[in-house]
């Protein structure tokens, strides 16, 4: 069913200050589009030098951003406001939207104003849409884009709704499309625009289709170095040397997804890809600390009992779902959203405590009240699961709430 409209909303710390509908206008001095060619090998294989002032504002607009490495990767349902401040408290310099759909949100208000909710502290942020009509999504980054540091396009969905949608990984058949998606939002908007893409099995094909997309003015791509068929993050390990080819051949910042789990796993990806920032995406929904340090326990083990910290002191998992809510209550959502983040930040301690996630399963409306509730029911069992990071000396240790961590390199 499609949800009914009334306008897109922007939050700022206490009220809605913004209603605004899209606009269709294009500049006048929008640039000859340029022509698809009907052979997409022999335009992708070619590889056009890129304009230098391009290049630069690519640069300029990267670096003016702070140059953010850690980064939320957009999550359908998952990557929105309060989950994106969330993280940003935690470490996040930068965070995506969840996949909007251009259509819906170039023509239903309602649309707009559930799925897309921001603040000024909501920043840098890419907004990323899925499209297969130059126009729609053009109607839908405008909207968008006084809110927004990039506009980005879903290259990599490869679920069967975007089979279906003919969107996102389904893309990949069809290149000269793409092209045209990536123009249009070059010439039309003021921000710059960005993709995120998975590989091709083949190298060759997949620096063939960086090029192209970089020829077609986007400003930054982030690589999910998994393939369209390599649906399961937690199956296959994304293939680093394929991002580091990409940003070995590519002049405008790169950004790697897959295989960030904690934050060595940031080092390690930055040093050996090259990769210019990381998007974290799983990981991040069960430990929204993660870009601070924090790395997640595997159970309620011998060594935690050890640890002395009162529970007060230390950060876990029910104490970051408090503040998520705490968040929402700031800046609501859809309450699926919701439901989905208490099932991935307690999940773990579900497992050991499965009456409690039932009684939640039968909470048909859910409401802060209820959820803070859940979490007291699991203290009261007195479980000890503190996040944790690994010292120096690669020793287990309980890191006390901390806001001030910055990463640097
Ligand atoms: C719940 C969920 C929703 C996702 N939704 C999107 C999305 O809207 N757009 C997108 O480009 N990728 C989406 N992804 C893919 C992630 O952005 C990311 O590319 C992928 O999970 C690999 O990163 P990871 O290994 O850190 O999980 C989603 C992933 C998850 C787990």
């Amino acid at each position: 069913m499609e949800p009914t409209c009334v306008g897109l909303l922007v939050q700022t710390t206490t009220a809605v200050i913004a209603e605004l509908g899209p606009t269709s206008k294009e500049q006048a001095t929008t640039a000859a589009k340029s022509e698809c060619d009907s052979s997409p090998c022999k335009k992708l294989k070619t590889e056009a030098a890129m304009p230098m002032d391009r290049i630069e504002k690519a640069w300029d607009h990267w670096k003016k951003l702070g140059e953010p490495k850690l980064i939320v990767a957009p999550m359908v349902d998952q990557s929105e406001l309060p989950f994106r401040m969330l993280c940003r408290k935690y470490g996040a310099t930068a965070a995506y939207t969840p996949m909007l759909h251009s259509r819906l949100f170039a023509d239903c208000p309602k649309y707009r104003s559930s799925e897309f909710t921001t603040c000024p502290e909501d920043r840098p942020l890419f907004v990323q849409f899925c499209a297969n009509d130059p126009e729609k999504l053009l109607a839908a980054a405008q909207v968008v884009e006084p809110f927004c540091d990039y506009v980005d396009i879903n290259l990599g969905c490869p679920q069967r709704i975007a089979k279906r949608g003919n969107y996102g990984a389904f893309l990949m058949d069809d290149l000269p499309l793409v092209r045209s998606l990536v123009e249009k939002l070059a010439l039309n908007l003021s921000v710059p625009v960005s993709c995120k893409i998975r590989i091709f099995p083949k190298l060759e094909d997949t620096l063939a289709y960086a090029h192209m997309l970089e020829e077609a003015g986007c400003s930054l791509l982030a690589v999910h170095g998994r393939t369209r068929d390599q649906k399961d993050g937690r199956v296959v390990r994304a293939d680093w040397s394929a991002i580091k080819a990409v940003k070995e051949a590519l002049t405008i910042p790169v950004l790697a997804n897959g295989n960030i789990r904690c934050l060595e796993d940031v080092h390690e990806c930055l040093r050996e890809t090259g990769a210019d920032g990381v998007l974290s995406a799983e990981s991040l929904l069960e430990n929204p600390a993660l870009f601070a340090g924090y790395r997640l326990m595997d159970s309620a083990s011998d060594e935690a009992e050890e640890l002395e910290d009162s529970v007060e002191l230390y950060l876990d998992q029910p104490k970051l779902f408090l503040e998520y809510l705490e968040f929402l209550e700031k800046y609501p959502v859809p309450w699926r959203m919701v439901r989905a983040h208490v099932h991935r930040m307690l999940g773990n301690w579900f497992k050991k405590h499965p009456d409690i996630r039932e009684d939640l399963n039968k909470e048909f409306k859910l409401s802060k009240e209820f959820l803070e509730a859940v979490v007291q029911k699991l203290r009261d069992r007195n479980e000890r699961v503190p996040l944790t990071y690994h010292d120096q000396r690669g020793n287990l240790a309980v890191k006390k709430k901390c806001l001030s961590l910055r990463f640097s390199i």
